[in-house]
């Protein structure tokens, strides 16, 4: 489910904003201050057996995170490595504390999902000045700062624009273009969110029955998304349709409409994002409307590229992973998909 074309379509808008080029960098950070020049070469991984690789999660709430870490525990022995994991319960700067750790242990690889975009950009400096090789999947970090190709080997992951304008997609369709919309973002700061926002709402610019009448943070989280939406609920009673980041604040949307007294699926209209076994069962009662999948499974992209990278093989900037999509008309068929 993924190319090893150069995919640049992000990382080329993401250049167009990149202030510093060709420069020493120079960033203060936690443990004193990372430079770095941007024209040094990419740090090179010598393949060995055992080869010790560092996984930094940023947490372990919901069966998307849990399903990623799986991927990664499931093809360490295939791949010849010993893994140091840790979880960094949804805290930057404990994730940034967690991965520093592992450039003070010298793992020969660190990946890792950047959880928020800017925090986290700093410290694939530091990996580099210290020579480890990064490998980064599912989020991404700010390009101005460090950047696919120069300062870390690739980003692994999904299109998360794409997901925004497929959810819109299937939103206009299924409302007949006119909605009154809560949007239910992730993680402020997250790739993930800045993206899935983005994508959703240039397509709903483009419908002018369609509004989004409040768009709020639920942190990717069920009980989060469920209070967020309870509020605006109260709120905005006139609402038609929701669009969350991801299932789980999705499923927690549900709880809250039900508990409002409507009906998810019928008085409202949700569409999401990720794919989980939860949202693929919400979709068969008929709550849900439809999820576009984000494919958790990196572990196995991961070992792939190290292998290539190893064995000095040019490797595009951007591993771009294809999701399915789910709605009524295929979500029976495709339960073995779930997660
Ligand atoms: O970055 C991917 C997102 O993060 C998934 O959609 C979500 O479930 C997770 O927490």
């Amino acid at each position: 489910m993924a190319s090893l074309n150069t995919q640049s379509r992000k990382h080329a808008r993401k250049q167009q904003i990149r202030p510093l080029a060709g420069s020493l960098l120079a960033l203060a950070i936690g443990f004193g201050v990372a430079t770095a020049h941007a024209d040094d070469a990419l740090p090179k991984l010598v393949n060995k057996t055992p080869m010790k690789v560092g996984f930094a999660q940023t947490e372990s709430n919901n069966p998307w995170r849990l399903a990623e870490t799986k991927s990664f525990k499931d093809v360490a022995a295939k791949c010849g490595w010993q893994i140091v994991m840790t979880d960094a319960n949804g805290s930057n700067s404990k994730q940034v504390s967690d991965i520093q750790s592992m450039i003070a242990q010298h793992v020969d690889l660190l990946v890792f999902p950047p959880r928020e975009e800017k925090p986290l950009a700093p410290v694939v400096l530091q990996a580099k000045k210290a020579g480890i090789p990064v490998i980064l999947v599912d989020r991404d970090v700010d390009q101005s700062v460090a950047k696919a190709g120069r300062d870390y080997i690739t980003f692994i992951g999904s299109d998360f624009i794409d997901q925004g304008h497929r959810a819109a997609d299937w939103l206009v369709k299924a409302t007949g273009g006119k909605a009154k919309i809560i949007e239910l973002e992730g993680t402020t700061g997250a790739s993930a969110a800045n993206d899935r926002k983005k994508g959703f709402d240039e397509i709903i610019a483009k419908n002018p029955g369609m509004t989004i009448i409040a768009s709020q943070s639920g942190d990717f989280a069920r009980d989060k998304g469920r209070q967020v939406m309870e509020t605006l609920l109260q709120a905005h009673p006139d609402v038609t349709a929701v669009y969350a980041h991801n299932d789980e604040m999705a499923l927690g949307a549900i709880a809250a409409i039900k508990a409002a007294g409507k009906q998810p699926g019928k008085d409202i209209q949700i569409v999401t994002i990720d794919g989980t076994k939860g949202g693929m069962d919400a979709i068969a009662a008929g709550e849900l409307g439809a999820s576009v999948q984000s494919s958790p499974f990196f572990g196995p992209l991961a070992c792939d590229v190290a292998q290539r990278y190893a064995k000095g093989e040019k490797i595009p900037t951007w591993v771009k992973v294809s999701d399915r999509f789910y709605d009524k008309s295929n979500v029976q068929q495709s339960m073995q998909y779930g997660y």
